[in-house]
C-alpha cells in the first residue's frame, strides 16, 4: 500500500496486517492488525515517527522510496512492531538523526544493536523544529514499556501516541470512521496491553489535559480525527467504577463442574446480575479480558487435577492477575474425586488481585442438593455486593 496524505505535509506509511491472527505468541486478533508510521514533511526537515514489524520491511522501504531524504527518526516506543525496521531505516537514511527518550536508548541498543551515541535522549516536554513546525515530546512510561514518549505537533494540534489508543484493527479506513468497530477493537486491546497501568494512564490523561488536540495518531488501528471519542472512551475504562458483571471462566471434565456453573449462572440471574461465561477450551482470551474491563466479580470455576486446578484455570487466573482489572470480588467454585486444594492454588495464583474472596463452594465428585445451595447463598452475596456499587 502506497504511503496516504492525513494532512498536507502529515502522510501515513506501514503496513496493514490483514493476516496476522497472533500477537507475542499471546494475543489472539480477530480482526488483524496495522502498524502505522507517520512521515512530518517540515519547512526545513522531514520526520519520520516509528517504522513498522520486520515483517512489512519491503512494504515501508518502497514507501520510502518518495522520500528524498530523511533528517530526524523518532523512536516513541522500542518493541519491534515499532523499531524493528529502524536498522533498515537508516541503512537507506545514514544521516538521519536518531530521537527517544533516555530510557528507550539502551533498549535500542540492545534490541536493535544500535550503538548509544548514536540516539539523542530527549527530555519531557523537550521541542524540535522542522522549520515551520515544532515537536514536544512527552514522556509517557509504561503505555505499555517503561520508555515509551508522545509526539506533539503543535501547529496542526496532532498526538501521535504510538500504543496508546490503539487497536489492533486491520482496515483501509484510514480514519475511525465505523465508531462501533473501532471501540470494541480498541476496547480489547486496552484490555490486553493497557489496563494493568491503569492508574498510570490516568496520569497520562491528566497530562493531556491543557492540550489542544484535533487528531490522534496510533501506531496500531485507524487514526482518531474526533480524539475526544478514544479519550472519553478511555476515561470510562480507567475510572468508573465496575459494572454489575460477573465474568465465570470455566472448565470441566466429567460434567460435575459444568453443572454447577449452570446452575450458578440461573442463580444469578433470577438476581438480576449479568454473567459472561467463558469455557476455557473455546475461549478467545481477549473476550475474556475486555469483559475484565467492567466486571465487579470473578468465578473460576474448575475441576481438580492432581490437587490443584485444572491448567487452563491456572493459566486464566494468572492471566486474570496480570492484568490486574478493578475486579472488588472473586471466588472459586468445583469439583474433586477424593481431594483437593484447587481453590487454595487458585487464590495463591491470584494473590496480587485486589479483591474480597467468597468461601469456595466444591463438591465431591457429582454435585449434591447441598451444593447448589451453597451456589444460591453464593449468588445471594453477589448480588447483594453489586447492589452496593451503584
Ligand atoms: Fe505495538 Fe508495544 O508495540
Amino acid at each position: 500500500m502506497n504511503a496516504r496524505e492525513i494532512r498536507p505535509g502529515i502522510e501515513w506509511l506501514g503496513a496493514i496486517d490483514w493476516e496476522r491472527r497472533l500477537f507475542d505468541e499471546l494475543i489472539p486478533l480477530p480482526d488483524g492488525t496495522s502498524y502505522n508510521a507517520y512521515l512530518l514533511r517540515g519547512s526545513e526537515k522531514t520526520a519520520l515517527i516509528d517504522t513498522a514489524d520486520p515483517a512489512k520491511r519491503e512494504e515501508l522501504l518502497e514507501q520510502l522510496d518518495a522520500v528524498e531524504s530523511l533528517d530526524i527518526l523518532i523512536v516513541q516506543h522500542v518493541e519491534q512492531d515499532h523499531s524493528g525496521l529502524v536498522p533498515d531505516v537508516l541503512a537507506r537514511f545514514p544521516d538521519a538523526a536518531i530521537y527517544a527518550s533516555p530510557k528507550a536508548v539502551p533498549m535500542i541498543a540492545d534490541h536493535l544493536g544500535i550503538p548509544e551515541e548514536r540516539i539523542t535522549a530527549v527530555k519531557d516536554g523537550e521541542t524540535l523544529s522542522l522549520g515551520n513546525w515544532t515537536l514536544e515530546f512527552l514522556h509517557a512510561p509504561w503505555v505499555h514499556w517503561p520508555e515509551t514518549i508522545l509526539t506533539y505537533l503543535h501547529e496542526e494540534k496532532v498526538l501521535f501516541t504510538c500504543d496508546l489508543f490503539g487497536s489492533h484493527l486491520a482496515t483501509n479506513d484510514l480514519f475511525a470512521v465505523d465508531r462501533p468497530r473501532v471501540h470494541e477493537a480498541a476496547k480489547r486491546y486496552y484490555a490486553e496491553i493497557m489496563m494493568p497501568f491503569a492508574n498510570l494512564i490516568q496520569g497520562h490523561l491528566a497530562k493531556l489535559d491543557p492540550y489542544e488536540i484535533e487528531m490522534i495518531c496510533p501506531s496500531h488501528g485507524p487514526i482518531y480525527d474526533d480524539p475526544t471519542f478514544i479519550v472519553d472512551a478511555y476515561r470510562h475504562w480507567v475510572l468508573d467504577p465496575p459494572k454489575n458483571l460477573v465474568v465465570l471462566p470455566y472448565t470441566s471434565m466429567h460434567d460435575s463442574t459444568r453443572r454447577m456453573v449452570d446452575h450458578l449462572v440461573g442463580a444469578l440471574t433470577e438476581r438480576d446480575v449479568h454473567v459472561e461465561r467463558f469455557h476455557l477450551s473455546r475461549t478467545d482470551l481477549g473476550e475474556y479480558a475486555t469483559q475484565l474491563v467492567d466486571a465487579a466479580t470473578v468465578i473460576f470455576a474448575t475441576p481438580t487435577v492432581l490437587v490443584g486446578p485444572h491448567p487452563s484455570i491456572v493459566s486464566v487466573a494468572y492471566l486474570t492477575a496480570a492484568l490486574r482489572p478493578k475486579l472488588r470480588y472473586a471466588g472459586v467454585i468445583g469439583s474433586f474425586g477424593w481431594a483437593g486444594q484447587a481453590a487454595e492454588r487458585t487464590q495463591t495464583l491470584c494473590a496480587s488481585l485486589k479483591a474480597e474472596w467468597f468461601d469456595p463452594v466444591f463438591a465431591k465428585g457429582a454435585p449434591k442438593a447441598e451444593t447448589f445451595d451453597a451456589l444460591d447463598a453464593l449468588a445471594d452475596e453477589i448480588a447483594a455486593r453489586h447492589r452496593e456499587l451503584s
